[in-house]
């Protein structure tokens, strides 16, 4: 079947980048994005995208208007479509059975309901979005419940880019993945699509399985690279309570090729809109099948995560003598990682929240997300500034709290910032991002993750 129309439900990180990538590489074929949110379609459609993701912009210039859409959502549309993407989001539930683990489907749900009466016969349905396993079947029985017509396909392809390399995950990707129903229909959607990629991904990459093992990996993927970084973070704990270097320990432990260097980066916790979300739901659908021990051992990755954020929190106070009520903190990045303006569970979160209840006044920087930080403390009780310039951001502080590792943090003045800062200066790197010993050299007392801390007191 050759698809000629594609359309995606869900103009977000995932929906936004994705489709932009494949009207670049298929040139022939007509890319439509719609989103409920008409605020957002008005951002894609102007010149500042709602998103920040480097690489997007040229792609989403290049391609607008030619065979790149973004609209809202109409019946004629979704008519159309030989093939529909739904790339919603999947949160964890705040309500209800499963609270705070649980993944919440309605918005997956209502997409389907949404296209269900307007689909072209064959249309093919794509769940891009993190599913729980067993989610397509349920997509399914929505769009064919008590419909006499064709069966409509539903595929699984799981998205795995990163935020922040989100336009390189995409078009250079280690593998895609699809996941059919094993009947000649199914295999038959899961080849269309699989053409679709072949147009720059090469063949041997486009894996397909059955499309539960495609859900499950999907949620796997996410829960073994989380678990490496709290497993890394755990060590990095042992490590400031007997002089090792996680550091050191990272590069010996992942110069072994069975394990391999990366996600061995330790520091203040991962964030992102996914892994927690993810964890906490493999860890409840682990539950609910009765596997209580399979549940806590994934939880577990995520009570590291909080002990980490939590531990480092306590140490930015207890090594400013104990207290930092009315002290001035500035907080260097606020983004869950450096290459994106996303803040959703950003380990800044949590620290700024521990800092203002001991009664810090902070001053937070971060060179691109500090709108979504404005709102992400909204109504939070304290003193915060947002302030666009580091050095301000610095001046009269007796700390600076390094908690995204963007790049030009490594172009400072150092010397500068010690200046502009009150007495004894403090420079917390929760990223060990930094030159520690310069930063020593220069008068601050530094306090990395899981290394010695370089102290003048
Ligand atoms: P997002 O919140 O950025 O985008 C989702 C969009 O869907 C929003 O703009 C929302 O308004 C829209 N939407 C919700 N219900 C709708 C409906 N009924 N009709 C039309 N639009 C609707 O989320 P995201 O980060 O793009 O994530 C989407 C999915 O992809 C999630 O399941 C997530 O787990 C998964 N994922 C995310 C990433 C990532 O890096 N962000 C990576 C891989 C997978
Ligand atoms: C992650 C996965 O890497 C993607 O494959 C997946 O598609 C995506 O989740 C998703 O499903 O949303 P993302 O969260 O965007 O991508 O970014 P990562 O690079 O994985 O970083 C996540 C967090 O872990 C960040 O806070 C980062 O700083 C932290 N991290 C990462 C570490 O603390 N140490 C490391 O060694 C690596």
């Amino acid at each position: 079947m050759e698809i000629k129309k594609i359309i995606c439900i869900g103009a977000g990180y995932v929906g936004g980048p994705t489709m932009a990538v494949i009207a670049d590489r298929c040139p022939e074929i007509g890319v439509t994005v719609v989103d409920i949110n008409p605020e957002r379609i008005a951002q894609w459609n102007s010149d500042k995208l709602p998103i920040y993701e480097p690489g997007l912009e040229e792609i989403v210039l290049r391609c607008r208007g030619r065979n790149l859409f973004f609209k809202t959502a109409s019946p004629e549309l979704i008519a159309e479509a030989d093939m529909v993407f739904v790339s919603v989001n999947t949160p964890t539930k705040t309500f209800g059975e499963g609270e705070g683990r649980a993944a919440d489907l309605q918005y997956l749900e209502k997409s389907a309901r949404f296209i269900r009466p307007h689909l072209k016969p064959g249309a093919i349905v794509v769940e891009k979005s993190t599913v729980p396993v067993k989610t397509a079947e349920a997509i399914s029985t929505i769009l064919h419940f008590e419909s006499q017509g064709p069966r409509h396909p539903v595929l699984s392809n799981p998205e795995f880019l990163a935020e922040g390399t989100a336009i390189r995950d995409l078009e250079e990707p280690d593998r895609v993945l699809i996941g059919c129903e094993q009947t000649p229909e199914g295999q038959l959607a899961a080849q269309a699509l699989a053409d679709v990629y072949a147009h720059w991904v090469p063949r041997e990459r486009i894996l397909l399985t059955n499309v539960w093992s495609s859900e499950l990996s999907k949620l796997a993927a996410n829960a073994m690279l989380a678990q490496r970084i709290s497993s890394i973070n755990s060590i990095s704990a042992l490590c400031e309570a007997t002089r090792a270097d996680v550091g050191e320990i990272s590069r010996a432990v992942g110069l072994d090729n069975r394990i391999g260097p990366q996600f061995l980066e330790a520091g203040i916790g991962f964030g992102g809109s996914c892994f927690r979300k993810d964890l906490l739901n493999l860890s409840y659908i682990c539950e609910h099948e009765g596997l209580l021990e399979v549940a806590a051992y994934w939880k577990g990755v995520v009570a590291m995560n909080d002990f980490q954020i939590e531990r480092y929190t306590r140490k930015i106070v207890s090594s400013q003598f104990n207290t930092v009520a009315a002290k001035k903190i500035a907080i260097f990045g606020f983004a869950y990682k450096p290459g994106t303006d996303d803040t959703r569970d950003a380990p800044a979160i949590q620290v700024c929240q521990g800092l203002l209840r001991e009664q810090a006044r902070l001053a937070i920087h971060d060179p691109k997300a500090l709108e979504n930080a404005r709102y992400d403390l909204k109504g939070v009780e304290g003193e915060v500034a947002f302030e666009p310039d580091p050095y301000k951001a610095a001046e009269g502080s007796h700390a600076i709290v390094l908690l995204t590792h963007w790049p030009e943090y490594r172009k400072l003045d150092f010397q500068r910032l010690y200046e502009s800062m009150e007495k004894p200066s403090f420079f917390f790197d929760g990223r060990n991002w930094l030159d520690h010993a310069a930063l020593h050299r220069i008068g601050f007392n530094v306090y990395p993750i899981g290394k010695e801390s370089l102290s003048h007191i």
